[in-house]
């Protein structure tokens, strides 16, 4: 692999190098255990001090091809892939903080993730404290504790489509001397490269645009290698690892010391592993990605466009649209396309998008976003219903919203479902 390469390459061609005779895709490697000749030899990989793998709990060679493939597109030094993008942001952050640490995190992230913050994170002693990414610096500072471990926020919010100031988080990060943590899952590596803009360590659900086809759940973590772990916040890195033969994580990996301890200390100890097979479907999908970016992104306008005209259409929120709040900042940040992700609402409040949900033919109804198929939710009736009233305004939920996920059919046929749906809401 060329490390000039453009991203669109790396998603095609990346991290597998087939040599003469090799099979020219990559190999779906389904095996849990590995051979050694030696005791001496395999002693070494328990030592960390061989990179080849011993238990696919840690390490698998299809797998690490799909992670080298994506540290590459997002510009890392390495990454670990996980079972899931809730899996990914679990490890990130059990390997920063612990009981008594406190972390920042914007309110406007997936659903599923203020969940783990603020019962699973809580319930185990560590504290998140939320804030209003569109508020100031200062602001966001002042939340900040002694304790206070990581800033956290996601590229492009889900559901409540927010980009993200890159300039200001990353500036208030540095200040507090803790890493910048951004979910880049619906931007893609392909739309916005957050360890470009100051970010330290990305994590994806690769559940969504990366496999792109809705068939493999999946995450992973990526590390910027740009963080100074000896700063005096994180000791933990600096300091011998008593569950790992003393290992210091600092000393012995240098820009990579965030990278392993997350997959020597946490993935080790909690197994959030993926199936290989997972990483082989991602791998195959994501070979593709920078061509459906495109064309999710090149619809999603269209669509924005139509419903910001049509009569029944009570709102819309999609960063690409001129008089979009956020539309500034996806010039800066993304402006290369911003997704096929947006939401609006129906004339009539919540019954009235029920119904135009319930009236869609080629639009399907379901659980996910960020695949090739046009689908629909109701966040406050799914996804987000677990979350106080408080809780999904601080999220940008209204119960009239509906987060749409353009997919890359032709746009006319989008359209055209979308008129017959109109029409049976009326
Ligand atoms: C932005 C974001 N992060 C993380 C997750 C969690 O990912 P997964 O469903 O793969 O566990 C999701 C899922 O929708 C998501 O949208």
């Amino acid at each position: 692999m060329d490390k000039n390469w453009n991203v669109a390459t790396m998603a095609v061609q990346g991290a597998y190098e087939p040599k003469n005779t090799d099979p020219r895709v990559l190999p779906l490697h389904m095996s849990t255990t590995y051979v050694y000749d030696n005791c001496d030899e395999l002693a070494k990989v328990f030592d960390l001090e061989q990179d080849t793998c011993m238990y696919t709990r840690l390490a698998n060679p299809t797998s690490n091809a799909f992670e080298a493939k994506i540290a590459a597109m997002e510009g890392g030094v390495g990454a670990l892939a996980t079972s899931s993008g809730m899996a990914a942001t679990m490890i990130t952050f059990l390997t920063i903080a612990k009981q008594g640490d406190s972390v920042l995190s914007s309110s406007a992230i997936y659903g599923g993730s203020v969940t783990l913050f603020n019962t699973t994170f809580k319930n185990m002693g560590i504290e998140v404290i939320m804030f209003d990414q569109d508020a100031s610096e200062e602001e966001i500072l002042a939340l900040a504790k002694p304790n206070t471990k990581a800033v956290f926020a996601e590229t492009i919010a889900n559901p409540a489509v927010c980009v993200l100031d890159f300039d200001k988080l990353s500036s208030v990060a540095k200040k507090l001397g803790v890493p910048f943590i951004v979910d880049n899952t619906f931007a893609t590596p392909v739309l916005c490269k957050p360890l470009e803009l100051g970010a330290n360590i990305v994590v994806h659900s690769t559940s969504k645009y990366i496999d792109g086809h809705a068939t493999a759940l999946g995450g992973i973590i990526i590390d910027g290698g740009n963080f100074d772990w000896t700063n005096g916040n994180f000791p933990d890195f600096v300091e011998p690892d008593e569950s790992y033969h003393g290992v210091k994580y600092v000393d012995n990996f240098g820009e990579c010391a965030f990278i392993v301890k997350a997959r020597a200390q946490i993935m080790r100890n909690t197994g959030m592993t993926p199936s290989p097979f997972n990483t082989y479907i991602t791998n195959l999908g994501c070979e593709t990605l920078h061509l459906r970016m495109e064309r999710h992104s090149e619809n999603a306008v269209k669509i924005a466009k139509y419903l910001k005209n049509h009569e029944m259409c009570a709102w819309v929120k999609y960063p690409g649209l001129e008089d979009d709040k956020y539309y500034e900042l996806a010039m800066k940040y993304l402006p290369k396309g911003q997704s096929g992700v947006m939401s609006f609402g129906v004339k009539g409040g919540r019954e009235a998008s029920k119904k135009f949900i319930d009236s869609l033919k080629l639009a399907k109804l379901v659980t996910h976003v960020s695949d090739v198929r046009t689908c629909v939710l109701q966040p406050a009736s799914t996804t987000h219903r677990q979350l106080s009233d408080q809780e999904l305004i601080d999220c940008g939920v209204s119960p009239d919203m509906i987060r749409l996920s353009v997919g890359i059919e032709d746009v006319n046929d989008i359209i055209a479902d979308f008129e017959q749906a109109f029409a049976k809401v009326k």
